[in-house]
């Protein structure tokens, strides 16, 4: 399966973002819990270099909260700031709201030495498609923020939320293009969803969830589909025992084709849909921080 995808519109995308940044001190870069790692863009550093940054693990209610804690861990040793989060729920502003200002403590500290007090910190939100950039800036906005239009010697059209006193937010995300040279990447990225499903062959994207599952969570998949683990080879990834598992989920699942036979498209399809929703439980594909 090829899994490059690099619409033209992501050129546009990257000069955009790279205008933007020049207008904020903060870079909150969101990333996807389940594949921290993947669901960055590492053209980010280059283009937010200077800028104070804050990483946020979205979407951390479907992953494994053990993985979570570890990559929260790493990010930290790497020296940024960082926060686990679950965008469509607002009880992470405090939180963000805390981490906004360690990140732009040096800022805060340099504008009081020159007498200037009470400028807010200017920030923007990026990641790659679908990672929740909207979601937050909804959430965080909330309902009583103000939109403040342009302002003097800022690009015109931009248009600014006034969260608090202390912080104002681009309302426009900068949008990274998912990177996958390596194909494990490309498969990790399709499977969270970030990949439009028109391009993938479902079953085998289902194929490939359902190898790591056994080998990392095959507790999950035997209660949700109530079907036991084939015997498995040594295999990094058993794809022979995963497609003999969606084979059995399909009939499990009473997903048959008309003469009786098992509906392996529609299986992979609803199997998918039961990871990407959270009803596999919580499950990270990148389970382990690099060095762990
Ligand atoms: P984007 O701007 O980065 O492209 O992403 P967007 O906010 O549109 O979010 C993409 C999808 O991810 C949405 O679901 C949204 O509800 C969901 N989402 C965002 N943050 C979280 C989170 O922290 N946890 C969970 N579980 N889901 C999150 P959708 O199905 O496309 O839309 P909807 O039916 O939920 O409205």
């Amino acid at each position: 399966m090829d899994y490059q995808w690099y619409p033209g519109h992501m050129t546009k995308a990257r000069r955009m973002m790279e205008e933007d940044i020049r207008l904020v001190d903060l870079v909150i870069e969101l990333t996807d819990a389940r594949v921290p790692a993947a669901g960055r863009n590492p053209d980010i550093d280059a283009m937010a270099g200077g800028k104070a940054r804050l990483i946020l693990l979205n979407k951390a209610d479907l992953a494994d909260p053990a993985a979570n804690e570890a990559w929260l861990a790493y990010f930290k040793r790497k020296g940024f700031n960082a926060a686990l989060i679950d965008a469509r729920k607002r009880d992470f502003v405090r939180t963000v709201e805390a981490e906004i200002q360690k990140a732009c403590r040096e800022k805060i500290e340099r504008d009081l030495r020159r007498g200037i007090k009470n400028r807010p910190v200017r920030a923007m939100v990026a990641g790659i498609p679908n990672v929740g950039k909207s979601t937050f800036i909804n959430s965080f906005a909330g309902k009583g923020a103000a939109k403040t239009g342009n302002k003097p010697g800022v690009t015109k059209g931009k248009q600014w939320i006034r969260l608090n006193k202390n912080v104002e937010l681009l309302d426009t995300p900068g949008i990274l293009w998912p990177k996958f040279d390596d194909p494990l990447v490309g498969r990790n990225l399709a499977a969270i969803g970030s990949i439009r499903d028109e391009i993938l062959d479902m079953g085998e994207l289902a194929v490939f969830l359902i190898s790591f599952l056994i080998r990392e969570y095959p507790g999950e998949l035997e209660q949700r589909y109530q079907v036991s683990i084939p015997v498995c080879s040594g295999d990094a990834l058993p794809a022979g025992e995963a497609a003999a598992f969606l084979k059995a989920a399909a009939i499990a699942r009473k997903c048959l084709k008309k003469g009786g036979e098992p509906d392996l498209e529609r299986a992979a399809r609803l199997l998918m849909d039961d990871f990407r929703s959270g009803r596999l439980g919580r499950i990270s594909l990148e389970k382990y921080p690099p060095g762990d």
